[in-house]
């Protein structure tokens, strides 16, 4: 078990569509067990593992204690009605903005032992998973909101990178 270096942004590697999983093997569960101890220690409630530099449709939550490891996900029914949830992101520290996304999304998955799952998602939980998914297609959360939002986000991450990079 082990804290990965998160991809910050702006970083060409968020933009990039993850492939699927071909073979739920103690590799991907090794990466799994890291993605939580990762999420954990960062405090945040979920993570893909684009954001931490590896292009594999994987990505995990943990929501109210409960843990979900979640492989090839696939949005099989929304909801019409919209929820709006002012989100964040691990690889945008410091930084919010308010989605409008499904208030209800139902997903299909493989789970830790590479069984097929459908959960029910709703309210926080909704958004988290289609934040993650997007993640895994290669959108991030501030490409739902204006474009003036979105360029002073990015703007404020360039700054921020700048500070994060060590001095060589
Ligand atoms: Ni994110």
């Amino acid at each position: 078990m082990s804290v990965l270096p998160l991809v910050i942004a702006p970083d060409p590697r968020l933009a990039v569509c993850s492939g699927e999983v071909e073979e739920v093997n103690d590799e991907i569960r090794q990466l799994l067990d890291d993605m939580v101890d990762t999420m954990r220690h960062e405090d945040g409630v979920g993570l893909a593992a684009v954001q931490v530099g590896v292009h594999k449709r994987i990505l995990v939550m943990e929501i109210d204690d409960q843990v979900y490891h979640v492989i090839n996900p696939e949005i099989i029914e929304s909801s019409e009605e919209e929820n709006i949830y002012d989100e964040g992101c691990l690889s945008f520290p410091g930084q919010r903005a308010s989605v409008t996304r499904p208030k209800r999304v139902k997903v299909k998955f493989l789970d830790y032992d590479g069984k097929e799952q459908i959960l029910e998602c709703d309210e926080l939980m909704a958004t988290c998973i289609q934040h993650e998914i997007d993640h895994l297609n290669g959108v991030v959360f501030i490409d739902h909101v204006s474009k003036m939002k979105h360029d002073m986000v990015m703007n404020k991450m360039k700054k921020i990178k700048k500070k994060l990079r060590p001095a060589t």
